[in-house]
């Protein structure tokens, strides 16, 4: 089961199942991921994400272009399709 770690922080890592919405599974008492709309349109789930995840879509990378333009391991974690381990960090 891919994990999904939390470099530098006080959040243990979490094992979740393949393709496991993390916008489901991440909560404000397991992660420091904050969530607002969970569809990819807001940008408040922004982070920086190593690890082998599929490339973002067309409308993920528009958002990512306003909130992030400078960070090119930006993803939305509403929007990442979960299939290996990944390390989640805030940007900045
Ligand atoms: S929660 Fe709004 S873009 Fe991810």
């Amino acid at each position: 089961m891919p994990v999904v770690h939390f470099p530098g922080t006080r959040y243990a890592p979490i094992a979740l199942p393949p393709h496991a919405l993390l916008s489901r599974s991440l909560t404000a008492v397991n992660s420091p991921v904050l969530f607002g709309c969970r569809t990819g349109l807001c940008g408040t789930c922004v982070v920086a994400v190593e690890g082998e995840v599929p490339p973002p879509g067309e409308d993920e990378r528009e958002v990512l272009a306003i909130v992030a333009p400078d960070e090119p391991r930006a993803r939305l974690a509403c929007q990442i399709d979960l299939v290996a381990d990944v390390r989640i960090s805030e940007i900045g």
